[in-house]
């Protein structure tokens, strides 16, 4: 099984989410619990925006033990010179450059062509390397730039001494067949490849984030990056607890896989939540409360016989408590009976049925049925209470 290396970059892409700002402490409990959740790689911030990004990627460097930390830096000197300093005192650490690739970063915002695209990123490469033994390059907006640059500017980042080579889809703009087929260019194009790390960061501008990223999987880079819960600018980043248990769940199909605990995916998501203020939805894949949850009657049916009728991941995997069988207006006769049986009533048939009956009418009136509300309604209409 082909390993699959994770960098999050909850603290800093993570936490350009507008309204999102951590403190160090929070910064720190995150970092130690990403740690728990065994990801590879931590990018702890952005040292040149604000002292107090420095001095937050500071304190992670001093704590995290287990991974490698990264500190993102624009192609400049002063930027570098502050991921150096940000980075001193962590076990393994990684510069992590970007300069923007595509035709309308380089006229409208870089106001550069080409040469001096490539010119800007490999001095800034080079000089990172004299303090670096890893650095990553970031093609900004690799989606769209053209797919011959992209191997000469990869091919650059080799020659420079990248260690790490990513090519992002800044603006959510990739389809998942275009976005594998440009790591198929690269891969077969570019000499050298092989001696680094290829890797991909998506963003969920139009809700393929984890599509593109696991095309880009498919297509052989060694790396994604992503966020817990998905948070980021503007619509996010990939979600990384999808991608993982995409991996998991169908490892059969990409061969690839994680090392990842899984079973701390849940809690790490309920930390982010509560430190950023992000609530994560309801019907949210792997971390949402209904993720688990089963309301039809049919579903209800198919769940007490056998759980892999409607789930085909265990809320255990994660770490989440169990699942849930909601009562409500859809709910059957068998989950009715059963949530009985667990607040400790024993009814005949004839009791059943009428029971059953009020639940319904009940449940037209409200649409989560609660054990207490069960409780009610029995203590009403039978005779004879929990054994
Ligand atoms: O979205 C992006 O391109 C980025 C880079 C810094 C990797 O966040
Ligand atoms: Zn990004």
């Amino acid at each position: 099984m082909r390993k699959i290396y994770v960098f999050d970059t909850t603290l800093r892409d993570g936490e350009q989410s507008p309204g999102v700002s951590l403190t160090i402490e929070e910064k720190v409990a995150i970092a130690l619990q990403l740690e728990r959740l065994g990801v590879d790689r931590i990018e702890a911030g952005f040292a040149a925006t604000s002292p107090g990004d420095l001095q937050s990627i500071r304190e992670v460097a001093k704590q995290v033990k287990n991974a490698t930390l990264l500190s993102l830096a624009r192609c400049h000197t002063k930027d570098i010179d502050a991921a150096v300093e940000a980075l001193k005192d962590a076990q393994d650490p990684c510069l992590h450059l970007v300069l923007a690739t595509s035709p309308i970063h380089r006229e409208y915002k870089l106001r550069m062509d080409k040469a001096k695209v490539m010119e800007t990123a490999e001095a800034a490469i080079r000089y990172g390397r004299k303090f670096f033994d890893k650095v990553e390059f970031s093609a900004e907006d690799a989606s769209r730039t053209e797919v011959d640059f992209l191997c000469e500017m990869t091919a650059m980042a080799i020659r420079a001494g990248a260690t790490v080579v990513n090519l992002p889809d800044t603006v959510g703009f990739a389809t998942p067949e275009q976005f594998g087929e440009m790591f198929r260019t690269i891969k077969a194009n570019v000499p050298g490849i092989e001696k680094i790390q290829l890797s991909t960061h998506c963003h969920d501008d139009l809700g393929m984030a984890t599509a593109n990223t696991l095309a880009a999987i498919a297509n052989g880079v060694d790396q994604f990056e992503g966020t817990i819960n998905g948070i980021g600018e503007r619509a996010g980043n990939t979600c990384l607890e999808e991608v993982a248990l995409a991996l998991e769940t169908r490892s059969d199909y990409y061969g690839a896989k994680t090392t990842l605990n899984l079973g701390e995916i849940y809690q790490t998501s309920r930390m982010v939540s509560k430190m950023t203020g992000m609530s994560v939805p309801g019907n949210k894949a792997i971390v949402g409360a209904n993720a688990f949850a089963h309301e039809s009657g049919i579903h209800q049916d198919g769940m007490l016989k056998n759980r892999s009728t409607y789930e085909i991941i265990t809320p255990e995997t994660i770490g989440a408590s169990s699942s849930k069988l909601v009562l409500g207006k859809h709910s059957g006769r068998h989950a009715f009976k059963e949530k009985l049986i667990d607040l400790g009533y024993s009814l005949d048939e004839e009791q059943l049925n009428i029971a059953f009956a009020k639940f319904k009418e009940l449940a037209d009136r409200k649409k989560n049925v609660l054990s207490e509300d069960i409780r009610a309604l029995l203590d009403d209409n039978m005779t004879e209470g929990p054994k």
